[in-house]
């Protein structure tokens, strides 16, 4: 019994051990689809087929943030184009020491506290095929300026669609983050979008 038991339970280990595959979803989007044109409905829409997919893949290496990021404050009223980051759709997600800060959107004299992260999933549409593609989760971390003198303290990160860690150049991705130097170098959701603390 005994055996059989801690058997099942190795089984049973081994089983939540292996992250599950992501399997490939297919999210059909309408022929000459103008990422730009589409109105809220059809955003969300287009969210709700891909969103379980995403969230899959960015956990499927296990990673820490890739696991729990969907645990933390959604910061807009659903992903939009801003045209950084590729024109793909985007939306972020603020953890718990970040949220209180970032969701006022302030413009002047920002401070994100250490410890704050972002993590923002993306997601495309692949015009060949007229399918949604996953994009890479972003991710900010707070780590202080001992550690990172030259980013304002900031760490930049991502994930690649299958949950591998992505190999992020800090300047590349600073120098655009830079522009926002008022609001400790966020750039925050499209203003229609913006989820406040009110609304
Ligand atoms: C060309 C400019 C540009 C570059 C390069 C860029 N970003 Fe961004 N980033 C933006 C803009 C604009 C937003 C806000 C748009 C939105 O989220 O709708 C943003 C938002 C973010 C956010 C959400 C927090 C915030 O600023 O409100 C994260 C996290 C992020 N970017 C990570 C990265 C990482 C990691 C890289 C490098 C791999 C990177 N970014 C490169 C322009 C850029």
């Amino acid at each position: 019994m005994r055996l059989a038991a801690s058997l099942a339970a190795t089984a049973v280990a081994a089983l939540f051990m292996t992250a599950p595959a992501a399997h490939a979803v297919d999210c059909p989007v309408a022929e000459g689809t103008d990422r730009w044109e589409l109105n809220d409905e059809e955003v969300v829409a287009l969210y709700d087929c891909i969103k379980d997919w995403m969230a899959e893949s960015y956990a499927a290496e296990g990673d820490e943030i890739g696991s729990s990021y969907r645990d933390w404050a959604v910061t807009s009223t659903r992903p939009a184009v801003a045209g950084a980051h590729s024109e793909r759709f985007l939306q972020t997600f603020a953890n718990d020491i970040a949220a209180e800060q970032y969701l006022k959107f302030e413009e002047e004299g920002v401070e994100m506290p250490v410890g704050s992260m972002l993590a923002k999933e993306s997601f495309g549409i692949n015009a060949k095929k007229n399918i949604l593609r996953r994009g890479p989760l972003f991710i900010m971390e707070k780590v202080g300026l001992d550690e990172a003198p030259d980013t304002m303290g900031w760490l930049y990160s991502g994930l690649q669609p299958n949950g591998k860690v992505m190999k992020v150049k800090q300047s590349f991705c600073h120098d655009c983050h830079v522009g926002w130097e008022a609001q400790d170098a966020l750039a925050y959701p499209l203003p229609e979008v913006r989820l406040t603390a009110t609304n």
